[in-house]
């Protein structure tokens, strides 16, 4: 057990196919609770039910020293605002690190500080992250975070967009969302990331269920050609021209065949 551990999801580590372990997620917060329903649904409860994922949510201020557990404080040099205090939070690392040593002799552990200042997220960073066996996220809080724990603790910082939130909480939950269902057998049998908006730096093709017709409108007729081959093509084609569309920067760096890039450049239609 890790000491002072508020919220912890326990699962005993499996072998898995693709992966020599469960992946194993520490996530450091000022607010635990936060954490209870998006866990609880959907893919990632399924992928910790499955010990694919486990996810231990410790509370920074398990690791104070004093009765009023003061896990932040006023900024040197003056301002507005309460600023995260590097103790508790070393501490957390620390202790976590100490246990993945002794118990696992796991010598790294990449150290996340999610933060409005940090690299942005995309698909490619979750892909990267998600081919760790462990990491620890540490989400900030109030007006900032002590500079020394950016310095001398995180190994990265992760910055969800452009915009600030509140804390780091929400981030963190959007990039153990991203990089949990990439984890091999996270989805159904039936389901593939790898059809996913921005798996192949495209966005993904339309979609549709029934009824075949909906208040008038039908759904293309080559999806229920039955063709899998045309089904495939048209797919791609959406794929690139819906990318074109919104989000033509992407293109650059996207996975096309010279003959889809020549395409493009010879086809301005809308
Ligand atoms: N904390 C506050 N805003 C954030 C953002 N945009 N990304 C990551 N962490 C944050």
């Amino acid at each position: 057990m890790i000491a002072k551990c508020s919220y912890l999801f326990t699962f005993t580590p499996p072998l898995l196919s693709a992966r020599m372990t469960s992946m194993q997620i520490h996530i450091l917060s000022l607010f635990p609770p936060m954490f209870e329903g998006p866990f609880d649904n959907s893919i990632i409860k399924r992928a910790i039910d499955n010990k694919l994922v486990t996810i231990h949510i410790h509370n920074i201020r398990d690791y104070t020293h004093d009765k009023h557990g003061t896990a932040d404080d006023s900024p040197y040099g003056g301002g507005a605002g309460m600023v995260l205090k590097a103790g508790p939070v070393f501490e957390a690392v620390e202790a976590i690190k100490l246990e993945l040593l002794e118990k696992g002799g796991v010598a790294e552990v990449p150290v996340v500080l999610l933060t409005p200042q940090g690299r942005v997220f995309s698909q490619q960073v979750a892909l990267e992250l998600a081919k760790l066996n462990h990491l620890i996220l540490i989400c900030g809080h109030y007006e900032g975070v002590d500079e020394r724990v950016r310095e001398y603790l995180a190994t990265d910082e992760i910055s969800i967009g452009d915009f600030v939130l509140s804390g780091g909480e929400l981030a963190a939950m959007v990039v153990v969302d991203a990089m949990v269902r990439l984890l091999p057998g996270a989805l159904g049998s039936e389901d593939s990331a790898a059809d996913d908006s921005h798996s192949n730096g495209l966005l993904e093709y339309p979609q549709y269920t029934r009824p075949e017709v909906f208040r008038e409108w039908a759904v293309p007729e080559i999806l229920l050609s039955g063709n899998h081959a045309q089904v495939d093509r048209w797919r791609r084609e959406q794929s690139i021209l819906r990318t074109r569309q919104r989000r033509p920067e992407l293109l650059d760096k996207a996975d096309l065949t010279p003959e889809e890039r020549a395409k493009l450049t010879s086809d301005q239609s809308p």
